[in-house]
């Protein structure tokens, strides 16, 4: 933009408050954004971190900001340059230099941090999911730990403070292996955008969901060697620490009910492998918390720190971010403190095979998918149909033996469906599928919209072609 006013840097640093306005700058621009904090999806307290100076290295960190959408939403608050041009703009260092190698297979969404999926012809080809193949969904740079100086510590109420090295952890407590699925709360989210209405979040289709064989100790047991009693009164939520950090010393950070944590039936664990081999650097190297049957925010990788205590996790992403609203809620009119955080999620599934647009023959078409269901509700029937919903037919389940309310693995699924008579053209597969409390999917995602884009659960559909 000619002809804009120029700043120096003192100028815009006495732009930190509603009263003063709230400036920033990135590169060399000048933006009062003082209308647009408080619709910030990252929340209010972390844009007013940068209010009055640069926010290059926030968006080094959060690169999800390198949209061309986000950065025409900052261009709308241009008011200026900074003077001295780009020599005075910050260069920030990349905080991702030590990222872990990954696959080309995996499907990318954002690059740093590394948000990518597995694609779907892969989900269904195993019960289990190899760890390179896994799903991944970092928020921040991945860290980098010595296993040999890691220290996990224990600390709140009811407990003595502890620190374990990563061989007690392995020598002291027995081992526990369980078979679980880990789904981000933003699983299948394209589908509230296709739906009509658009949310923020990373666009997901349905492979940000994946199953391992875990193998760690209980949370429980180490909980207990801690000296937690069952019922303790002082406490009624397990917080958990991430050591990934972004330069404001923002960890990631979460919690869940200590009802879950201690439950024996729970199966909560603090993982240190997975599939047989030593935890990868992108799933929590050495060792990351799995509570199955829970939306996978809360298995917090890298976990450094354990807290028992009164409240839930004061972090972003306990309290403002993974939740879910009516329909009528939105960025203008939110107040998070109405909504729980998610935990359990409800069932869902997923069509992974044929992809939208296939072309297939007209006598009879052969689906692919998954199924799961959040609290350990096993999945007991995948209904499929290939008009859309009008007939239906039962799909055939793969699954690994699990005990009733501890179904924390998805079932895989095959149907082959007779095409109807004579139909030429697009042709609209359906599944959805049923957990063992008789939950099923919404028919459609509009419904429940909701401004983050989570727990998108409605009947699985795609198109394909009949030749
Ligand atoms: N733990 C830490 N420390 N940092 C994170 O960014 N992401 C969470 C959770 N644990 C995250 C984390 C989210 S949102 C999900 S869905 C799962 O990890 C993803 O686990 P995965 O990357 O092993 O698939």
């Amino acid at each position: 933009k000619a002809g804009l006013k120029e700043y120096d840097k003192e100028e815009v640093a006495k732009h930190r408050t509603k009263e003063t306005g709230i400036w920033v700058t990135y590169k060399d621009g000048v933006y009062d954004v003082s209308k647009f904090v408080e619709q910030h999806p990252g929340g209010a307290a972390r844009l007013m971190l940068a209010a009055g100076g640069p926010i290059d290295s926030f968006w080094a960190m959060y690169q999800q900001h390198n949209t061309a959408q986000v950065r025409g939403i900052l261009a709308e608050y241009q008011i200026g340059r900074l003077k001295g041009g780009a020599a005075a703009a910050p260069k920030p260092a990349d905080p991702y230099a030590h990222e872990p190698e990954r696959l080309p297979a995996l499907i990318v969404r954002s690059q740093k941090p590394m948000n990518s999926e597995t694609p779907m012809e892969l989900l269904t080809a195993a019960l289990v999911t190899p760890n390179d193949l896994f799903y991944v969904r970092n928020h921040l740079p991945v860290p980098v730990v010595n296993p040999d100086t890691y220290r996990l510590k224990i600390e709140g109420e009811g407990v003595r403070a502890v620190e374990l090295s990563l061989e007690d952890l392995k020598t002291k407590f027995k081992r526990h292996s369980i078979t679980a699925t880990l789904q981000c709360t933003g699983n299948r989210r394209q589908e509230y955008n296709t739906s009509g209405r658009p949310v923020k979040g990373l666009e997901w289709d349905g492979g940000s969901i994946s199953t391992a064989v875990w193998t760690g100790v209980r949370l429980r047991d180490v909980l207990r060697a801690a000296g937690l009693e069952e019922d303790e009164p002082l406490v009624q939520h397990i917080q958990f620490e991430g050591l990934d950090t972004d330069m404001a010393e923002t960890v990631y950070g979460a919690s869940i009910e200590v009802d879950k944590a201690m439950d024996p039936a729970g199966d909560v664990l603090l993982a240190f492998e997975m599939n047989g081999q030593a935890l990868p650097r992108d799933h929590g190297y050495p060792l990351r918390v799995v509570v199955p049957g829970v939306a996978g925010c809360r298995s917090v990788k890298w976990v450094g720190k354990i807290i028992a205590s009164a409240e839930e996790s004061t972090s972003f992403w306990q309290q403002k971010d993974y939740k879910s609203f009516g329909p009528n809620v939105d960025w203008d009119n939110v107040d998070w403190s109405s909504a729980p955080a998610i935990q359990a999620m409800p069932v869902t599934s997923q069509i992974c095979e044929p992809a939208a647009g296939t072309q297939v023959d007209d006598d009879e078409v052969t689906l692919k998918g998954y199924a799961w269901s959040g609290s350990g509700q096993g999945i007991i029937r995948v209904d499929v149909s290939a008009d859309g919903g009008k007939t239906w037919h039962q799909a055939e389940l793969k699954k690994v033996p699990q005990k009733r309310g501890r179904g924390w693995a998805w079932a895989l699924w095959e149907a082959t469906l007779p095409v109807p008579k004579g139909h030429k053209g697009p042709l609209e597969l359906v599944c959805k599928a049923t957990d063992e409390s008789y939950n099923t999917q919404p028919e459609s995602a509009a419904p429940i919209w909701n401004l983050r884009g989570v727990n998108c659960n409605s009947w699985h559909r795609v198109l394909v072609d009949v030749q």
